[in-house]
Formats: C-alpha cells, sequence, structure tokens
C-alpha cells in the first residue's frame, strides 16, 4: 500500500472533492427545483437538510476513507472485521455503474450544446420554446448524434482518470473549479445588469412558505445526498488519498460551502436572465436545454454567453463524473490489484457501453418499456432515490454501530489544533446528528417504496 497516491495539496483535495459535489445537480437540478417549490423557503429546508443530514455523513465517509486508506469495499472490510459490511461498499461501486451511465449521456448534450451555441446554432431558436423544444426531443431521441457526444464526455473521463489522482483528478480540478466560479460569477453579472433581472432574484430568494410543501421537503433532503455526492463511497475514496495532517472539519465545511454557494450562483443567472427576457420561469427540467437556447440570442453577445454556460455546465459535469468513475477504478486497483489503466479503459468502456443504451431509449428504442419509464429515467430513479440514500442510512448506521463515535471522533481531531470543548460533548453532537440522519432518510425510503409498491406514499396518504 505504500505507493498509495495521495492528493498534492490541501487546496488540491478541496477543489477535487468540492468538484465531485458541484455538478448537474447545482446547475440543472437546484434552481428550477428552489424556484418552483417556494424559492428561499425551499432554500432554508435544503441548508438545514445539508447541515444535519450531509454534513455528519460527508465527515462520516472521508473518516473512514483516511482512516484506512481504501476505498469503499475495502474500507468497510478492514473496519468491520470483514464481515458483512463490506456490501455497503459494494452497493458503492454498483451505484458508481449506475449513475455515471446516464450521468455521461447528460455530459454529452452539455458538449453538444457547447459547440451548438458557439456556431451560432441558438440564433433560429429565439425566441420560440416550441421549436427549441422540439430540436432537444428531436436530439436526445436520435440515435447516433447524442451517443457519439457521450462516448466524447466518457474519453474526457478516462482520459483524466487514468494519469491518476494528482496528475489527473487534482490538476483538472485545480482548472475547472476556478473557471466554473469566474465564468458563473461573469453571467450573474451580465443577468443583474439586464433590465428586470433584479426580479429573478425575487423569484429564487423570496421565502413563498406557502408553495412549501412535504413532498419539497422530501426533495430537499434527496438532493443534499445527490449535491454532495453521498451514499456511494466518492468520498470515501476521495478521503482516502488524504495524510493524517488535514482537518477534515473545515475541509467539509470548505465543500459545503463551496458547492452551495455555486448553486445559488447558477440559480441567480439563470433567473436574472430568464426573468429580464419575460421567458417562463417555470418550464421545470427543461429550463436549461429548452427555455435558456431561446434567450441567449436576445441579450448582447448571447452567442459567447450561451456557449459560457453550457461550457461550466460541462465542466462541472466532468469533475463529478470523473469521481464516480474513480471510485470504480480504486476498487480494482486496491482489492484485486489491477493496473489503474486496464481498470479504467475496462470499466470506463463498460459504463459507455451501458450509457449507449441509455441514451437510445430515449428514441425509439427503450428496453425497459414494460416499465413504463425510459431505461434512462429508471437509472436515474434507482440511484437517486434508493441507492444513494440507501447507502448513506447504512454509512450512519455503520459507524454507530459498529466503528463506534469515539473511534469516528478520534479521525476527526487528527490535524484539529485546538478544541473548545470536551470529546464527550463531539460525541454526543456526532450521534444525535447520525441517528437523525438515518432515521429521516429511511423514513423517505420507505416512503419511495410505498410510493412505487401502492402509488400511495405516506404524504398522500397523510392528505397532502
Ligand atoms: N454531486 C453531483 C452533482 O451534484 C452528482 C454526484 C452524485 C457525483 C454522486 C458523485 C456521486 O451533480
Amino acid at each position: 500500500m505504500n505507493n498509495r497516491e495521495q492528493w498534492g495539496s490541501r487546496l488540491g483535495f478541496i477543489l477535487a472533492a468540492s468538484g465531485s459535489a458541484v455538478g448537474l445537480g447545482n446547475i440543472w437540478k437546484y434552481p428550477h427545483m428552489a424556484g418552483q417549490n417556494g424559492g428561499a423557503a425551499f432554500t432554508v429546508v435544503y441548508l438545514i437538510c445539508i447541515l444535519i443530514v450531509g454534513l455528519p455523513i460527508l465527515l462520516g465517509e472521508l473518516a473512514i476513507g483516511r482512516n484506512t486508506q481504501l476505498s469503499p469495499v475495502g474500507a468497510f472490510n478492514k473496519l468491520s472485521g470483514l464481515s458483512k459490511w463490506k456490501w455497503v461498499g459494494f452497493l458503492g461501486v454498483a451505484s458508481a455503474f449506475v449513475i455515471l451511465s446516464f450521468y455521461g449521456v447528460v455530459g454529452g448534450w452539455t458538449l453538444k450544446y457547447t459547440i451548438l451555441a458557439l456556431s451560432g446554432g441558438f440564433d433560429a431558436l429565439s425566441g420560440q420554446p416550441d421549436i427549441s423544444g422540439k430540436v432537444f426531443s428531436d436530439f436526445i431521441g436520435s440515435s447516433f448524434q447524442p451517443v457519439i457526444w457521450q462516448l466524447i464526455f466518457m474519453s474526457f473521463c478516462i482520459g483524466i482518470i487514468i494519469k491518476g489522482v494528482k496528475s489527473g483528478i487534482e490538476s483538472g480540478a485545480k482548472i475547472m473549479m476556478p473557471l466554473i466560479l469566474v465564468i458563473l460569477g461573469l453571467l450573474v453579472f451580465k443577468g443583474l445588469s439586464l433590465e428586470g433581472g433584479k426580479k429573478g432574484l425575487e423569484f429564487l430568494f423570496k421565502p413563498k412558505f406557502s408553495d412549501l410543501n412535504p413532498s419539497s421537503i422530501v426533495m430537499a433532503l434527496g438532493h443534499a445526498f445527490f449535491t454532495l455526492s453521498l451514499g456511494m463511497g466518492t468520498m470515501i475514496t476521495y478521503g482516502s488519498y488524504l495524510d493524517k495532517k488535514q482537518n477534515l472539519f473545515s475541509s467539509a465545511i470548505w465543500v459545503i460551502l463551496l458547492d452551495t454557494f455555486i448553486a445559488m450562483l447558477a440559480g441567480t443567472a439563470i433567473f436574472t436572465i430568464v426573468f429580464a427576457m419575460g421567458a417562463d420561469p417555470s418550464a421545470g427540467a427543461g429550463l436549461i436545454f429548452v427555455v435558456l437556447p431561446t434567450i441567449f440570442p436576445q441579450i448582447g453577445g448571447g452567442v459567447i454567453w450561451g456557449a459560457l454556460f453550457f461550457f461550466i455546465l460541462f465542466m462541472a459535469a466532468l469533475t463529478s463524473a470523473i469521481s464516480i468513475l474513480e471510485v470504480i477504478t480504486a476498487y480494482f486497483v486496491d482489492e484485486k490489484g489491477w493496473s489503474r489503466n486496464k481498470a479504467t479503459l475496462l470499466f470506463g468502456g463498460v459504463i459507455s457501453l451501458v450509457g449507449v443504451f441509455c441514451s437510445l431509449s430515449l428514441g425509439d428504442f427503450n428496453i425497459t418499456n414494460f416499465m413504463q419509464v425510459s431505461f434512462f429515467d429508471f437509472l436515474d430513479e434507482l440511484s437517486s432515490k434508493y441507492m444513494l440514500p440507501i447507502g448513506g442510512a447504512l454509512t450512519a448506521l455503520f459507524i454507530l454501530k459498529k466503528w463506534s463515535i469515539p473511534v469516528f471522533l478520534d479521525e476527526l481531531l487528527i490535524g484539529v489544533k485546538e478544541r473548545k470543548y470536551e470529546k464527550s460533548f463531539y460525541q454526543n453532537v456526532l450521534k444525535i446528528c447520525l441517528i437523525i440522519s438515518s432515521l429521516i432518510v429511511g423514513l423517505i425510503i420507505i416512503n419511495e417504496v410505498f410510493d412505487l409498491l401502492f402509488d400511495q406514499s405516506l404524504q398522500k396518504m397523510a392528505g397532502f
């Protein structure tokens, strides 16, 4: 294990981990979820979920990784004395396969739209959401184009992972994360300078508690997991490349702050532009690929702004996608003794192939027809509704029942110079947070299972 790679610097690690966290979830999902579910009211609930459920599990994953210096399967195996807990690690590896298969498809779309914007292709869509919607659905439903873009996206991903932790993941994050921040900052500036843009701020940030319902709370919680890349061992894997000098607590806070800040910047950029141009803010998931292309041509320098927007979406997706592939590569390197090249090429290839079916399922070729959802939606729901929350809850239970809170705290305190309170105080806080998070997540999973089996979720039954 001596030749195991490590991060080159603390900043490099924070950028890589926040690169994993910042992804399609921040720029694509968060803005429309917040906009439709009560604006700031949703954001407040989301922040509470991040702090109570997200932070303890993020700390837990990082500590498990750093303590064992192993990726998830080996880590659970080592800490639990080769018991059944290793299956939590396998669940993580399986989730990585599932998520990357469809994530790579959307990654391909972001590339295609960057090029489309740059070549002036949005001009023909100006002010015409119907045409834009048709262009988008024709594109994602066709058999050839999206597959090619998905394969190009996956090649970038494989190329970075092959280069390793320091020269691949860390170097990539050091270039892409600052670029994302700067370009988003410019877009926010542009949006705010447009006449009427400030109304977008109100839409996103003014609390509308009447729009907040139990299902938005469930949504905020699920999103807290997805956006922090929790529940599948990504943060265990990234934590395993950390040395013992670092303060895990402050690193985790940095990751959360950057993730949240970028989500809010993205929301601000999008809604100021949408409102200034009088477009429909409630377009939901289609907001980005359908509505934005119709309004970029109407603002000055729209070709560049449009291309920059889709380019940051591409970089955000890429820094997340590499963290997903790294979970799989690290498993085969750590546990099976494979070379990094072999593991990455083989499994990057397999995932690309599954992704091809995922993409094709949005057109005429759907292998999951019998379930009434496309293969693409099936993988998306399977991972974000079930696999990640189950993985997260099991990680919390593992720490509570097997690893033990005092050992967890000792790992967290390495690298912490001064402590304000007694150890027992921190132990109690950690314990309470982990119990709360496993309970809440457990409830949500039961809710989803009810909904799936009986088309009756608990909140529907309670009459909401
Ligand atoms: N956090 C990423 C996003 O917000 C998605 C992701 C989930 C990445 C799980 C890695 C692991 O888009």
